[in-house]
């Protein structure tokens, strides 16, 4: 395949249990499980004008990814939309336990979907980015351990062959692992998502594990494709810290959740690019002077700090590779912040990029609404709304003010 020329991406992402509807995975096996204890718990977790504001949060359907979407059925309207906000690329992920629902069978025909949604993609002139894995997998490999089977790595491998035989010749850039560091995080430490275990080794050992998942996959797509461009996704929030020299460094790498670092530096020989996904901003210690506004957190009340994106793309010159900001977004149902929110992150990733870090693309998160995991439905994260009812879309005004943003550059 040729290489293609040095356009600057940009679009929006999606992952497939959150978007897709009618998955049969580890966690859709969770949520029916989980699903009334997550409505009876939400009013521990949320601050009262959260639950005023999105009241289904108590109700078990909540926490059901059902027909989440209907993307799997409606993704041309969705990519329609794409393009028609102006976007030149999209990230989407391939559903593992679609692609080989029974142990070493595979099921052609839900790889000829994926093969007409690439198509569909280029169609319209969507560069696709496609994800191998994102954290949800088939039932028989959770049966067996999940990621901490000894067996995930090699079933991972074989099944990226697979995918990477059908998509080798239509498929340029891949992210093998979606922020492996989250769910080894959640699954693991919090013991908030499956298979919910609290156990601190065996988040440091899966840092192997990824490492090891990452590279062998990333061997098998270049040996299909010499040109693939590959990586594994990282979540990189931005930490302030006092400052104390030596005490923010270690805080510092704390923030990339430790096994971040450990997954990069064992990885980063095999990454063509590097994919950071950046949300969160924590303020630690003595720095808060005085108690923000409203504006400044979002509806899962996470705080917003547009220049926190600046400092972690500088960090990432150490890798001397592109950078590809594979999500950034945040929940605002009544898209009162969104705008703003897209227009100041991209102005300071391009402030970043005139001190020399070489960024190459930049995706929303998310396209559509979608199923927020453990906290379902209410956040909405979409630049195109969706009603869960009827599944009518419905861009908002965010969407035409990325798709301005777009065309000004
Ligand atoms: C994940 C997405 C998720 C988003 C917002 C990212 O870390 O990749 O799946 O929806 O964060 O929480």
């Amino acid at each position: 395949m040729e290489k293609k020329s040095q356009a600057f991406f940009w679009g929006a992402a999606t992952s497939s249990h959150q978007v897709e509807g009618g998955n049969h995975n580890d966690w859709s096996e969770w949520e029916k499980a989980n699903a009334d204890r997550l409505a009876q718990e939400a009013p521990k977790h949320w601050q009262k004008w959260q639950q005023e504001k999105f009241p289904e949060m108590m109700g078990r359907e909540n926490y059901i990814s059902g027909r989440a979407c209907d993307h799997y059925n409606r993704y041309e309207e969705d990519f329609d939309l794409a393009k028609e906000g102006g976007h030149n690329a999209h990230r989407f992920s391939i559903e593992w336990s679609r692609i080989e629902p029974e142990e070493g069978k595979f099921d052609e025909a839900a790889m000829e979907h994926y093969v007409q949604v690439v198509k569909a993609l280029r169609a319209r002139g969507l560069e696709p980015f496609v994800t191998l894995w994102h954290w949800t997998m088939p039932v028989w490999l959770a049966e067996k351990g999940g990621v901490c089977s000894s067996e995930f790595v090699q079933c991972f491998v074989r099944y990226v062959d697979y995918v990477s035989q059908h998509l080798k010749n239509d498929v340029q850039f891949w992210i093998t692992l979606n922020e492996p560091n989250t769910m080894a995080f959640h699954g693991y430490i919090t013991g908030y998502w499956p298979p919910q275990k609290r156990n601190p080794i065996r988040y440091f050992l899966l840092a192997k594990t990824f490492s090891r998942a990452h590279i062998l996959a990333y061997k098998a797509l270049h040996r299909h494709n010499p040109q693939a461009q590959v990586s594994l996704s990282l979540i990189v929030p931005y930490i302030r810290v006092p400052n104390i020299p030596l005490m923010g460094k270690y805080l510092q790498k704390m923030a990339n959740h430790v096994a971040a670092d450990m997954i990069s530096k064992k990885t980063v020989k095999f990454q063509d690019f590097i994919s950071i996904q950046h949300y969160h901003y924590y303020h630690l210690g003595t720095f808060r002077e005085q108690e923000l506004p409203s504006e400044n957190f979002t509806d899962l009340g996470w705080e917003m700090f547009p220049k926190g994106i600046y400092y972690v793309l500088i960090r990432m010159k150490r890798f001397n590779l592109p950078v590809y900001i594979t999500e950034n977004g945040l929940a605002d149902a009544d898209d009162s912040k969104r705008t703003k929110f897209i227009q100041d992150y991209t102005k300071w990733m391009r402030k970043a990029m005139d001190e020399g870090v070489d960024v190459r693309g930049y995706f929303y998160w998310s396209l559509l609404d979608n199923f927020e995991w453990d906290k379902g439905f209410w956040p909405r994260f979409g630049l195109v709304e969706i009603d869960y009812k009827t599944l009518e879309r419905k861009p908002r005004k965010s969407f035409y003010a990325y798709r301005d943003l777009i065309r000004g550059h």
